[in-house]
């Protein structure tokens, strides 16, 4: 008999937005026109710190291994930068670092999830936190953000989760919210962490878009009074600072949950490049101008999306308020098509023209909560969002190119209508 893997790893599912990157890339090498406004990263360069300190720290050979929760220096100015900028009263003992935010989700589960356990997560979300989630054996339940209600959590959702579930064990959130760009307020902390703080309910912060709302300051529920002791917050250099290929996040814990995923880290990672920590702990103490600047520059893009989505038949979009994600509505496109909203993003990128293309991802690459929804990223200069936003009108009326690709593509028909607002 063959060697078997196991039932985890046969059910693993991934993040689409890969796969939709892959086929984006093959039809561009085969010379296809496409916007690429698929994949969650950054258009613009590494800031300048973080680049020569990099530099630097290769030439001082600053390439050995390092202590599994950080380098002491890099703990310090993390723990200084969320105090400073979100209120979160730190210390270097409560930040342990690692290879961007993603991996944290796993320690989280690994430092809080039996199997059995019931978490709470809010749909549309983020792809991973699933088979993280499920990687321990754990039940995630979800419960959906609605677009009426900004795509921010009902507090209603968490009582009834924890009235009701056989065996209520952790919340998962996300603020700026990836997809949706929904951004919660310092009241929805407060009430979240009343109802929370105390229980034995653990809490994962999600906080990669920390420096992207656009109305108001972030707020993240470790500011709420006791919270840091039941909760993992995790920040990424990926966003902020473009640093997404180094590899360079860290989370913000209790100092109890920060020493159990350090033994998680020397189990699996031991530790993350020295190098690249002296180079994000230069983006943090003297990077903020250019990162605000950058910052702003998303803000326009996201801006230009949204309003040129909005003149579009059928598309309601909110007003942006966080990310650099743009979530329009398009159910009425979808029903009127026949169409689900994934297959919709993939006509648009390989069957609505033969020689230009838009590739974005459908919302229920998020979860079903997400069915009815596009999701754009804004990762493209201001002329190809412009003229991505010209071609999709174009693109929904080509009705005999849409039958044409649900013909091949018969998994995208849509089986009953999407609900419209
Ligand atoms: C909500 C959310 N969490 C985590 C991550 C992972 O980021 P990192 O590159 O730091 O692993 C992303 C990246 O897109 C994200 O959108």
């Amino acid at each position: 008999m063959s060697v078997q893997l196991s039932s985890f790893a046969k059910s693993l599912t991934v993040e689409t937005a890969f796969s939709v990157l892959a086929v984006a890339k093959g039809l561009k090498a085969k010379g296809k026109d496409v916007v690429e406004l698929e994949i969650g990263d950054s258009p613009f360069d590494s800031t300048a710190s973080a680049k020569s300190t990099g530099v630097e720290a290769i030439q001082q050979n600053q390439s050995h291994y390092c202590p599994s929760p950080g380098l002491p220096v890099f703990r310090e100015a993390a723990a200084k930068f969320v105090r400073d900028e979100f209120a979160i009263p730190a210390q270097a003992e409560n930040v342990v670092v690692g290879p961007g935010a993603k991996v944290f989700e796993q320690f989280f589960c690994e430092a809080f999830l039996n199997p059995g356990d019931g978490v709470l997560v809010f749909s549309p979300y983020f792809p991973t936190y699933v088979p993280n989630i499920l990687r321990r054996g754990a039940r995630p339940v979800f419960a959906s953000l609605k677009q009426a209600n900004e795509f921010r959590p009902l507090i209603s959702d968490i009582e009834n989760f924890l009235k009701t579930d056989p065996s209520p064990r952790a919340v998962f959130l996300n603020s700026p919210h990836n997809p949706t760009g929904g951004v919660m307020t310092r009241e929805d902390n407060e009430a979240i962490a009343n109802l929370l703080r105390g229980k034995d309910i653990a809490i994962f912060s999600d906080e990669p878009y920390c420096h992207m709302a656009w109305k108001g300051r972030h707020e993240s529920i470790l500011a709420q009074p006791g919270m840091m002791d039941q909760s993992v917050a995790a920040y990424t250099f990926s966003k902020s600072y473009s640093m997404s290929g180094w590899r360079l996040g860290f989370a913000v814990a209790g100092t109890a949950i920060a020493e159990s995923i350090s033994k998680m880290i020397n189990t699996t990672l031991s530790c993350t490049p020295p190098l690249v920590q002296l180079a994000g702990k230069a983006a943090l103490e003297r990077d903020a101008k250019e990162r605000d600047e950058v910052m702003q520059k998303f803000r326009k893009k996201v801006e230009l999306l949204t309003a040129g989505l909005n003149k579009i038949e059928g598309i309601k979009t909110l007003d942006p308020a966080g990310t650099f994600y743009v979530f329009p509505n398009v159910a009425s496109i979808c029903n009127r098509l026949g169409i689900t909203s994934h297959g919709l993003a993939l006509y648009l990128l390989e069957g609505a023209d033969d020689q230009f293309g838009v590739a974005c991802l459908g919302g229920e690459c998020f979860g079903e909560a997400g069915g009815g929804f596009l999701r754009f990223s804004c990762a493209e200069p201001d002329d190809r969002l412009e003229q991505a936003l010209a071609f999709l009108p174009k693109a929904f009326a080509r009705t005999d190119r849409v039958t044409a690709y649900l013909e091949t593509h018969p998994q995208f028909r849509l089986k009953a209508p999407y609900a419209e607002a």
